[in-house]
């Protein structure tokens, strides 16, 4: 079965990518590296000791997409290519709105032209908003506070649309919560350019000196120590997810849903204490300000996915403090470590 990835050299495709070829899909990635590089695709096929196909390409010029479904017979795409800072969203949101939207909008027409109609959609717990209790189900309601997010809730219905259209689309909406560490063998992990938005990659960015304190937004928030709580989820744990969703979406069961966390809700004081545990490094950290938009806590009742799926995340918080550990050590400056492009 060959399977396309769209943004697969980024964080969460690379590790989706790897398990991909290990369960001996065919594998073609196409990206436009705006988040990412050829090192990472580079240790994928070391990793999984096989190859795969790749296109530099940007889902925004149609004929380059069109280009890669002439070359393969796909039989499903895995769509993980968008930006994704929430922050930089409210400030450029026309760019995230034309990326995220129009690059799905021509993904969807043409995988339509070629009638490869199984695919697989990155979503968000984002999509949630501030939920009024917890765990989160699927059925709780939708909103979106942030631009970025917008665009994961429109991308949602959108697809629904595409399906009461078309019976014959089979699509998954992965609704991720907070994905965290990085391949075991430390060659795979988050790169982050410039400053890092999310508390992991700030945290190990601290521990190996590159970063003086993590600032903790907040702990005055109505949760068991005060600081934020959310569901931080293994990334070969989340990767490991859409492969179970392949063969459920190969049943043809129209659109489905799943969250993909662990159920388990960890805050930002027990995250510290964790990654200094796994690291054996301090965390400098200060209490700062509740970043805007911020809400307490958020985790997943995951359940759904065990139940269908019959995936469960199997990787614990030391698994996934000590795994980014091994990676920010091995490559204290990301990918560019390595050589450039080749
Ligand atoms: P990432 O930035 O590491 O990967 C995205 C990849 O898509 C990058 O390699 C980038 O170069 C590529 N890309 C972006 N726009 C493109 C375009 N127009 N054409 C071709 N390639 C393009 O991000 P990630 O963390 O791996 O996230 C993957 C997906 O999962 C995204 O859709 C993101 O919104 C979603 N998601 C991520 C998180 C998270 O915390 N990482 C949480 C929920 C959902
Ligand atoms: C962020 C995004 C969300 C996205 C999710 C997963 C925002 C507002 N929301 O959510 O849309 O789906 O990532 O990628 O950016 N924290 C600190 N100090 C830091 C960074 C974070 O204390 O330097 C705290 C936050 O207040 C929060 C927790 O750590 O309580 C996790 O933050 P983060 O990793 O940014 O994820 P989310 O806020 O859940």
């Amino acid at each position: 079965m060959k399977i396309l990835v769209t943004g697969g050299a980024g964080y969460i495709g690379s590790h989706t990518c790897v398990e991909l070829l290990k369960d001996n899909y065919d594998v073609v990635v196409l990206d436009n590296f705006s988040n990412s590089c050829q090192e990472a695709l580079n240790r994928i096929q070391r990793l999984a000791n096989k190859k795969l196909s790749f296109y530099k390409a940007d889902l925004l010029e149609s004929p380059s997409v069109r280009q890669v479904f002439k070359d393969h017979k796909i039989d499903a795409v895995i769509h993980f290519a968008g930006l994704k800072a929430v922050g930089e969203s409210t400030c450029i949101p026309l760019k995230y709105y034309h990326n995220n939207l129009t690059g799905t909008f021509n993904l969807l027409s043409i995988m339509g032209e070629f009638n490869v109609k199984t695919l697989v959609f990155s979503s968000s717990a984002t999509v949630y908003g501030d939920p009024s209790t917890l765990p989160i189900t699927e059925t709780f309601p939708l909103s979106a506070t942030n631009p970025y997010g917008r665009t994961k809730l429109m991308i949602e219905e959108i697809l629904q649309d595409l399906h009461t259209s078309d019976k014959d689309w089979n699509i998954a909406l992965l609704r991720y919560f907070n994905p965290v560490g990085a391949h075991e063998s430390g060659e795979l992990g988050e790169d982050p350019q410039g400053l890092p938005n999310n508390l992991m990659p700030y945290i190990s960015q601290v521990a190996v000196g590159r970063l003086p304190r993590l600032s903790v937004f907040g702990a005055d928030y109505d949760t068991p120590d005060g600081t934020g709580v959310r569901d931080y989820i293994h990334v070969t744990d989340l990767a490991l997810g859409h492969i179970r969703t392949l063969p459920k979406l190969a049943e043809k069961p129209g659109v489905v849903i799943y969250n993909l966390g662990t159920g388990n809700g960890f805050s930002v004081l027990e995250m510290i204490n964790g990654f200094e545990k796994a690291s054996g490094q301090k965390i400098a950290y200060q209490v700062t300000d509740r970043r805007p938009g911020d809400i307490a806590a958020c985790f997943a009742d995951a359940s759904k996915a065990k139940r269908e799926l019959n995936w469960e995340a199997g990787k614990s918080l030391d698994d996934m403090c000590k795994d980014t550990w091994n990676w920010q050590k091995k490559n204290p400056i990301g990918y560019r470590t390595q050589p450039k492009e080749e």
